[in-house]
């Protein structure tokens, strides 16, 4: 059975290196007061941590998209619950836990910028880089990540491990 094993990022890496992505967030929209929109579920961790390492005026918002197909992405996103809030107008950054073949942020960043934000960025906690298939802008990003399959602090395996405070590799799959 599959079963979370060696850790990949431990959870003062997390730390350490989240609290930099919300000095770097906060340096960049000093002035802006910018909405954070979560993906739901993966990113909720990364997005509860990053906020509040982020200490100027923000929004929270989520979006909740599936992936036909299991945990691997086809590129077909389906929007499971929309967000709350109107977004045209406002500075946006989108708090992803992953980009992988980067089909479901493009199929994301699409969406939301027919809403006419007056900026989108993308915030993602890892870059799994060698299985990129389109090329999609990543403004700030927490870690690269080699082509394994990880679970934890937001990752699933069939709905199982989110809850680990550490991303580890998923050994026997
Ligand atoms: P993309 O569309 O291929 O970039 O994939 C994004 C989605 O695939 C993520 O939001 C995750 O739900 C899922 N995913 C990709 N790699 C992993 C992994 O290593 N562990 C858990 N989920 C993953």
């Amino acid at each position: 059975m599959a079963r979370p094993g060696r850790v990949l990022i431990s959870e003062a890496e997390l730390r350490s290196r989240i609290a930099e992505l919300g000095q770097e967030l906060a340096r960049d929209y000093a002035r802006e007061s910018p909405i954070l929109v979560g993906v739901l579920q993966g990113a909720f961790l990364f997005m509860a941590d990053l906020v509040r390492a982020t200490p100027i005026d923000l929004t929270t918002d989520f979006i909740g998209v599936s992936s036909y197909g299991g945990s691997r992405s086809s590129g077909h996103v389906r929007i499971l619950s929309d967000l709350s809030i109107p977004i045209e107008g406002r500075d946006v950054v989108i708090v992803e836990d992953i980009v992988d073949t980067g089909l479901t942020l493009t199929y994301l960043k699409r969406m939301l910028d027919a809403r006419h934000p007056r900026s989108l960025r993308v915030c993602v906690l890892t870059d799994k880089i060698e299985r990129r298939q389109v090329d999609v802008a990543v403004d700030y990003v927490g870690f690269t990540i080699p082509n394994v399959f990880v679970v934890g602090y937001g990752f699933d395996h069939d709905g199982l491990y989110r809850n680990l405070p550490y991303v580890a590799v998923l050994e026997g799959a």
